[in-house]
């Protein structure tokens, strides 16, 4: 390992203020980051831990719409609820700031203005889509309209939820605004940007030949394949009414595009900590000696791994150190998505598990859970059957167990007090060894990001303890009475042997337990009455933490069993969810249905050419999944088609098949094919596509 850094600031990706996060969001940027922070504060290190909302952005906006309010409505109303869960789940930051705040907008338009005046933003003229009616331009996800791979018509500026494709508006056909229902217009805006493109080998240096052997593979994966698809300009600002305005005259109606604005907000918070706590918050920033750490989920990596860095970098403060990103984490077979109603939400795990019991253990099961199922290298998957095996044979069975036998015959064999160590046997000195080990071990593994890993470490020691006190079996051993029922002296003391030992394992798997399990580690303290100090980490691997003769507490509950019926209620929870986000899914644009087109005239219906036909040929589209490249036999003529059905029907299935043909229809090209001519298709409620057709032969007039 490299010398150790003098400070440290641990930063967790500031999740948006439009909603709920779920426990997909925990396990990848807030709790490992969190038993990072847990542990180096054990080590006794200079760190602080920040995060806040993320206040800007179409997200927020957007989710105004939706809710009928204003976005400062739905920022205030979300930052609180996020706050209060990551607090009741043990997140334990510094500070969680917002963007919304008074100092992070001085302080993200100081930023910009710095790299602004030093010439090194560039100011492009562009066209951009204009709603006229609401007089404003319009962000990427204000605009649907048909996707031009799988014809969904309601996809997104951005990108089409339903085949996944990232598009630009300008794919779009048929754009409208989703604000007035119009097409939009072009208009022209001046914009800013950053010219990423001049900063490529500063970034090849530094990500790819300088932390070649100390990111992770997933990590250098991302930044390699932006790098080698080349860089480009990016917008630092956009035409918006909320977020930080841009800091210059004449730029009104324009804010700091949301992914410029948002990461700055980890140096504001840190700017509000250190005035809240009479601390220096600039060498955190500035001083090389700082080691910055940005833990985030995997869809964040390029705007943590290369352009937060540039920015940075022009800006003259530190870079990264570390980019722990974690993969994605699913849950029951499918994808975790708060807008499908697929996930847990924090608060909802909360108000089932947390508030009901009025106790933190299952605060600590599901940190157990989540970080034993960890997606630090690969997609892992949440389910209530695994949670409760993990729980119940892993948390319970070996930890919980060690623990409670350990007191149980404390209290019975020894007065409830620490007893002696006599003299030790091999198998003594064998656990000592086991807990120095493990001690040495967790450290190293934690400060490798290796959570899962260090985790079952720690469950380890604890499975070794079970062992030991097993084969010294001390309930056998007290059988060795005299005449009066006294336990013999000799026995006695080996009893004393087994559990000075096993209290002293205890004390050290409070230390070791503590990042990942603080509340059963603060509820080992109170049972052994001693003062959460004993924590530290330069106390693990002592065999002294417990002085002899000291009286202990009762043993109490650290974790408890999962019931069956808990785990079909939860996974009955979540069908139900899922089947009401569905039925009740108000479409998120408005996307036009037969019954809602205005009425047309005889003649305006007789424009259109409609023709019978026989398909003679098919084959797929390459590169396009949803599309089709059909031959059609119209009786005089063959045409040549692209129909995006290729998910419904396969290629060769469909030769022969009878269907009706837009014959007037004005050629289009997709994919470099012209295609002449729509086949007509009636979708059902699945969004099955299904051929429309009579059985006669190609050519007929339709009408
Ligand atoms: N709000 C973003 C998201 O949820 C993350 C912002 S991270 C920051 O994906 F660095 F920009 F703050
Ligand atoms: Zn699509």
């Amino acid at each position: 390992m490299t010398k150790e850094p003098k400070r440290y600031l641990i930063t967790s990706a500031l999740p948006y203020a439009n909603g709920p996060k779920h426990i997909g969001h925990l396990a990848g940027a807030y709790l490992p980051a969190d038993i990072y922070v847990r542990y180096l504060r054990a080590r006794k290190k200079d760190v602080v831990y920040v995060c806040g909302s993320d206040e800007h952005g179409a997200a927020i906006t957007i989710q105004a719409l939706k809710e009928n309010t204003t976005p400062r409505e739905i920022v205030d109303k979300y930052h609180a609820l996020l706050q209060q869960n990551m607090h009741d789940l043990g997140i334990s930051f510094d500070i969680y700031h917002r963007t919304s705040s008074a100092l992070h907008h001085e302080t993200a338009q100081a930023f910009f203005k710095k790299l602004n005046d030093a010439g090194l933003l560039e100011q492009k003229e562009t066209e951009q889509f204009y709603d006229e009616a609401s007089n404003t331009f319009l962000a990427d996800r204000y605009i649907t309209g048909t996707c031009p791979v799988c014809s969904y018509p309601g996809a997104f500026g951005d990108q089409c939820e339903k085949c996944g494709t990232s598009l630009s508006p300008e794919q779009l056909i048929h754009p409208r605004s989703t604000i007035s229902g119009n097409q939009p217009i072009k208009k022209q805006t001046t914009h800013w940007y950053l010219p990423l493109q001049k900063y490529e080998s500063f970034l090849r240096e530094w990500i790819l030949d300088n932390h070649a052997a100390d990111w992770k593979a997933n990590v250098l994966g991302q930044c390699k394949s932006w790098l080698d698809a080349g860089l480009q300009p990016r917008a630092v600002t956009r035409d918006l009414d909320w977020g930080v305005k841009v800091p210059v005259p004449n730029a009104d109606g324009k804010v700091l595009y949301v992914w410029f604005d948002a990461p700055i907000g980890y140096i504001s918070a840190t700017k509000q900590w250190a005035a809240d706590n009479q601390k220096d918050w600039a060498p955190y920033w500035n001083d090389a000696d700082t080691s910055l750490v940005h833990f985030i989920g995997k869809d964040n990596i390029v705007f943590h791994c290369i352009i937060f860095p540039v920015m940075l970098h022009l800006h003259g403060n530190i870079l990264p150190a570390f980019v722990p990103s974690n993969e994605f984490m699913n849950l029951e077979g499918d994808k975790m998505s708060t807008s499908r109603g697929w996930s847990i939400e924090m608060d909802e795990y909360i108000n089932d598990f947390v508030k009901k019991e009025n106790g933190q253990t299952m605060v600590d099961a599901l940190r157990y859970y989540l970080t034993a199922i960890a997606p630090e290298t690969k997609d892992s998957e949440f389910t209530w059957k695994g949670f409760q095996d993990a729980v119940n044979s892993e948390l319970v069975a070996v930890l919980g167990n060690f623990v409670n036998r350990t007191f149980v015959l404390m209290h019975k064999l020894c007065n409830g007090k620490v007893p002696k160590l006599h003299s030790l046997t091999a198998e003594g000195t064998q656990l000592l060894d086991q807990i120095k080990e493990t001690a040495s071990g967790t450290g190293s593994l934690i400060e490798q990001f290796k959570f899962r890993d260090a985790l079952f470490e720690v469950v380890d020691l604890a499975r070794k303890g079970n062992k030991f006190m097993q084969e010294q079996e001390p309930w056998i051993v007290a059988k060795q009475t005299d005449d009066n029922g006294n336990i013999l002296p000799e026995a006695q003391q080996k009893i004393d042997n087994c559990l000075h030992l096993c209290l002293q394992l205890t004390a050290n798997l409070a230390i070791l337990m503590h990042p990942f399990l603080p509340n059963a580690a603060n509820t080992l303290c109170h049972m052994m009455k001693v003062v959460p100090r004993i924590l530290e980490w330069e106390n693990a691997g002592r065999a002294d933490l417990l002085q002899t003769g000291y009286s202990l507490r009762a043993p109490e509950l650290l974790f408890r069993k999962m019931e069956d019926a808990e785990v079909t209620q939860q996974v009955e929870k979540l069908k139900l969810k899922s089947a009401a986000v569905k039925t009740n899914a108000i479409p998120e644009s408005p996307t036009p249905s037969p019954a809602t087109k205005p009425t047309i005239t005889f003649d305006d219906f007789s424009k259109i050419d409609l023709k019978t036909g026989i398909i003679t040929k098919a084959e797929k589209v390459q590169k396009a999944d949803k599309l089709l490249k059909l031959e059609v036999d119209l009786g005089t003529e063959t045409r040549t088609i692209v129909s995006g059905i290729a998910l419904h029907h396969a290629p060769e299935k469909i030769i022969g098949r009878k269907v009706v043909v837009v014959t007037n229809l004005a050629p289009r090209t997709m994919r470099g094919i012209e295609s002449n001519g729509m086949i007509l298709m009636a979708e059902d409620a699945n969004g099955t596509l299904h051929f429309v057709g009579a059985d006669v032969s190609g050519g007929c007039n339709v009408s």
